[in-house]
């Protein structure tokens, strides 16, 4: 009898163990799962050119038209910017439903004035955001863009290597469609209008 408690005390813990790993895969299975269902995007809170903290909320009413870069990027920024900015002069009126963002992903070297200074260069409609390393690292989660830093030879510098998609984002803040960068000004605003009357 005093050595009934071994026999039980195995299969037990073995048991425990079981729930423990079981239950924390499904916690992490079901919150992959919901924010999958909740889709693209989500609550942000970063820093505008002024210094100022804006959130998600701060353009509710208005589209979002969201692209994550950086101001070092040598090619498919300032490229995807250029597209952006004759699109919306392109929209007429309707650009003024529409609040184009960049978001960086080099918080580092992007600072708000950094920011503000390239975006202005482009289209002062062009709203240039970044953030903590935190802050960029949650919204760029929530929009499930990806991006690695890597150096350059010989030099301090680096690159980001960053994914390239458009998000149009509607007045209450949700996805409405994923927009690609290769295209022309035209079919970007053309695209942009569709998805707009539908909404
Ligand atoms: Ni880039």
């Amino acid at each position: 009898m005093s050595r009934g408690w071994r026999t039980w005390l195995l299969p037990t813990l073995a048991i425990i163990v079981v729930l423990v790993i079981g239950g924390g895969a499904w916690l992490y299975i079901s919150q992959d799962v919901s924010a999958q269902i909740g889709g693209i995007g989500g609550p942000f809170t970063l820093i505008d050119g002024s210094g100022q903290t804006v959130t998600d909320r701060t353009f509710r009413g208005r589209f979002m038209l969201v692209y994550f870069g950086y101001t070092f990027c040598p090619d498919v920024c300032p490229t995807t910017l250029t597209t952006v900015a004759a699109a919306l002069d392109r929209l007429g009126p309707q650009a003024d439903q529409v609040q184009p963002l960049f978001i960086t992903v080099d918080p580092a070297r992007d600072t708000p004035k950094v920011m503000h200074e390239y975006t202005a260069a482009f289209s002062p409609r062009i709203l240039g955001l970044t953030g903590s390393e935190q802050q960029i690292g949650a919204v760029a989660r929530g929009y499930r863009v990806y991006f690695a830093s890597h150096a350059a030879a010989g030099t301090s510098d680096y690159t980001v290597d960053h994914s390239s998609i458009l998000y149009l984002m509607g007045p209450d803040g949700r996805f409405v469609a994923p927009l690609r960068t290769d295209q022309s000004a035209g079919a970007l605003a053309a695209e942009i209008r569709k998805d707009m009357t539908e909404r």
